[in-house]
C-alpha cells in the first residue's frame, strides 16, 4: 500500500508544503482540477481529519470540507462537542477528480496510483503537525493512512496505529450519510457517526 513514512526534510512548515504542492505533478489530477485544495487548520492542532478528496465546491473554493459533506461534518462535530476550528482538516488526495456530464462535474473515486502519489503530502503534513489523533473519514483515508484496506463499517470507532505510529480513529465519510435514502437508517448512521466523533473530544 501507499507509504506514509520517510523524510520530508525540505518542508519546514505547512505553508511551505502548500506552496510546493501547488506545483505538484505527481499524478495527472492537477490537469483538470481548478486548484489544489491543501489541508487547513491551526499548526498546533492535536487532531487531524483526513477525507478522501475535495469535491466540486472545495475545488472551486480552494478549501477543504466547505460543500455538502462539510456541512454534515460540521453539524456532527458540533453535536459531538468537537470544535472544528481547533482541528486540521485535509484530504488523502488534494485535487478534485471528476467526470464531466454536461454541465455537472460528477465525483470520481481516486485510483490506487493517485492515492499512493498523493500520500507523500499527507505524510509530510503529519510530520509537521505530529497530531495525537488522526481521524480517517472513510475507506480512502484509511487506505492512505494504514497502507492496507480495513473494512470501515466493521472497524468504525476503533483506534489503529499507522506504520509511523499515529493513532487513527476509523469512521465513515460524511458523504455516505448524504447518500442513504432510507430516513430511519440515515438517522441511525448519523447518530453512530456522532458517537464515533465524541471519541475525538478528549484529544482536542
Ligand atoms: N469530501 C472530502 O473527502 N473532502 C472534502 O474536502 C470535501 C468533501
Amino acid at each position: 500500500g501507499p507509504a506514509l513514512s520517510g523524510e520530508h526534510a525540505e518542508a519546514r512548515s505547512i505553508a511551505a508544503l502548500r506552496r510546493q504542492a501547488e506545483g505538484c505533478e505527481r499524478c495527472d489530477l492537477y490537469k483538470n482540477a481548478t486548484q489544489l485544495v491543501f489541508g487547513e487548520g491551526p499548526i498546533d492542532a492535536r487532531v487531524v481529519f483526513v477525507g478522501e478528496q475535495p469535491g466540486d465546491r472545495e475545488d472551486l473554493a480552494g478549501h477543504p470540507f466547505v460543500g455538502p459533506a462539510g456541512r454534515v461534518l460540521d453539524e456532527c462535530l458540533h453535536e459531538a462537542g468537537v470544535d472544528r476550528s481547533s482541528c486540521y482538516l485535509t484530504n488523502a488526495v488534494k485535487h478534485f477528480k471528476f467526470e464531466q456530464r454536461g454541465k455537472r462535474r460528477l465525483h470520481s473515486r481516486p485510483n490506487a496510483g493517485e492515492i499512493q502519489s498523493c500520500a507523500w503530502w499527507l505524510g509530510a503534513e503529519l510530520e509537521q503537525l505530529r497530531p495525537d489523533l488522526v481521524v480517517a473519514l472513510g475507506a480512502t483515508a484509511v487506505m492512505t493512512l494504514l497502507g492496507r484496506s480495513v473494512a470501515v463499517t466493521k472497524n468504525r470507532g476503533d483506534l489503529i496505529d499507522t506504520p509511523a505510529g499515529y493513532p487513527v480513529l476509523v469512521t465513515i465519510h460524511p458523504s455516505y450519510l448524504l447518500r442513504i435514502r432510507d430516513g430511519s437508517d440515515a438517522a441511525a448512521q448519523r447518530a453512530r457517526f456522532v458517537e464515533d466523533l465524541t471519541k475525538v473530544a478528549v484529544y482536542e
